[in-house]
């Protein structure tokens, strides 16, 4: 395993519970004794600080790209917890950082002795060129077809650009309209998913600036974000997925019945 191993954590779409899972995904690892630090990178519309009550300060990731501080100091303690976190600016940038500036602010990362980096993005921002500062992607989507369908494109977008990948399904509620876990895996076609409840710790976390994993230890989410991270990181460790679960099932029917055009 590459140290600090950086993990993106992206999605098509918003409202999927990228930020949520980053700060949760982050506090299981430091349970599990992993040095870890958690940055955002929605540069024009950061959302880590509103989740950890770190909104008021004013030097974050925009700071530490622009060198006007050590990266060091722009690394906020989330007191509760004693997470490191990089927030964002809540006023965020109005123009997007270039590509030598984040790829010097990525260099200084990987000088770091953190175990994991843990990066918050925006919805649908996945430069390409960027895509090799990260050991793996992971991907974010709901149970239903339109978020799942941008969670595959993405996918393809990940093997062309060779970069890891595996798939979290959030907000899981079990509702006979939602697609199962079966048809995901085969729509995604990766060989590693996981699953997250919907569960009301998580909207209770966010209001009270305390990811739910710490707040509500003993939560079906926190319970699931603990497996989940703790199954991943072996995957890590291995070079191997936990998992590979492929049937034939929505997705297949889908393409054979609509099979994509050739140009
Ligand atoms: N597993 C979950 N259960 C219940 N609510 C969730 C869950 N994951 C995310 N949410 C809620 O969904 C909303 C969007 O989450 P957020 O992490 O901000 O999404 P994104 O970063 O993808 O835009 C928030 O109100 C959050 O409380
Ligand atoms: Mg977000």
């Amino acid at each position: 395993m590459n140290k600090p191993y950086i993990i993106r954590v992206s999605s098509q779409k918003g409202g999927v519970g990228k930020t949520a899972i980053s700060v949760n995904f982050a506090s299981a690892l430091r349970s599990l004794g992993y040095r870890t630090l958690v940055i955002d990178f929605d540069f024009t519309n950061p959302s880590i600080g509103f989740h950890l009550g770190l909104e008021g300060i004013n030097s974050g990731t925009k700071a530490a790209m622009e060198k006007k501080t050590a990266l060091s100091s722009v690394v906020s303690i989330h007191e509760p917890t004693g997470m490191h976190v990089i927030a964002g600016e809540v006023k965020g940038w109005d123009v997007l950082p270039d590509k030598s500036v984040l790829s010097s602010f990525v260099n200084g990362l990987k000088k770091t002795n953190y175990n994991f980096i843990i990066v918050d993005t925006a919805p649908g921002f996945e430069p390409e060129a960027e895509l090799n500062y990260f050991d793996e992607g992971l991907i974010i989507t709901t149970p239903d077809v339109p978020s799942c369908a941008s969670a595959v494109r993405l996918s393809h977008k990940y093997n062309r650009s060779k970069l890891r990948h595996s798939l979290i399904v959030n907000k899981i509620r079990n509702t006979r309209y939602e697609l199962s876990f079966d048809d995901i895996m085969d729509m995604y076609g990766g060989d590693y998913a996981s699953q997250l409840p919907e569960d009301d710790a998580v909207p209770e976390g966010i209001a009270a600036h305390i990811p739910a994993y710490n707040l509500k230890p003993r939560s079906r989410f926190s319970r699931s974000i603990f497996s989940l991270v703790k199954r991943h990181v072996s995957a890590i460790d291995t070079d191997e997925p936990p998992i590979a679960m492929r049937k034939k099932g929505l997705w297949h029917r889908f393409s054979t019945k609509f099979p994509s055009r050739k140009r």
